[in-house]
């Protein structure tokens, strides 16, 4: 059985919310921000994010899975839930869990350019930097936090589909 060692606590975690949204405030004065959240585990940071931004704001949600196993970089995306509405000339805020590789977001990120979206920036609660891997151009625009390479869960990242709805990032710890 794995045990689960608090990294950051819900005050920790929230008030980093808090500043990220204060940034996006800042930086979308007079606009309106579509966020899109990625399914499923972008949900949890994405409804806590959105309650302090101030700009008026619309969300829709996609969700998206790798091709081939993880040892191979195909750099392609199957979208397995689609948007709702256009992105056609409006402002795109993507939010989702982590960065890890990155391939995931990177092929993503190569289809939602193709639609024409006015701009397009991505927000991630966390950022595993050590991971990345070569040919991955996306960048993180408001990042939470910047970890080594742990395993991590809660704020809606999983293990196994379990613990998303923990109120804290903990590392998965095996014994
Ligand atoms: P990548 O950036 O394409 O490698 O994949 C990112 C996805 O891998 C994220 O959306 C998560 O679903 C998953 N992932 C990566 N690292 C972790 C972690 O530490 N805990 C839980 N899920 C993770
Ligand atoms: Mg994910």
């Amino acid at each position: 059985m794995e045990k689960i060692n608090v990294l950051y606590d819900n005050d920790t975690v929230v008030n980093r919310i808090k500043e990220l949204a204060k940034q996006i405030n800042n930086d979308y004065q007079g606009k309106e921000i579509r966020v899109i959240g990625i399914l499923r585990g972008g949900v949890y940071f994405m409804t806590e994010l959105t309650k302090y931004i101030e700009v008026p704001v619309t969300i829709d949600f996609m969700a998206a899975s790798s091709y081939g196993n993880g040892t191979v970089s195909s750099g392609k995306v199957n979208i397995t839930k689609e948007l709702d509405e256009s992105i056609e000339g409006c402002d795109v805020l993507v939010v989702e869990d982590i960065i890890d590789t990155g391939r995931t977001l990177d092929a993503l990120f190569d289809i939602l350019k193709n639609r024409n979206p006015k701009s397009l920036k991505l927000c991630t609660l966390l950022d595993k930097p050590a991971r990345r891997v070569e040919g991955v151009s996306v960048k993180s625009d408001y990042n939470g936090f910047s970890i080594p390479d742990l395993f991590v869960v809660g704020c809606g990242l999983d293990y196994a589909q379990k613990y998303r709805n923990l109120p804290y990032i903990g590392e998965v710890v095996l014994d």
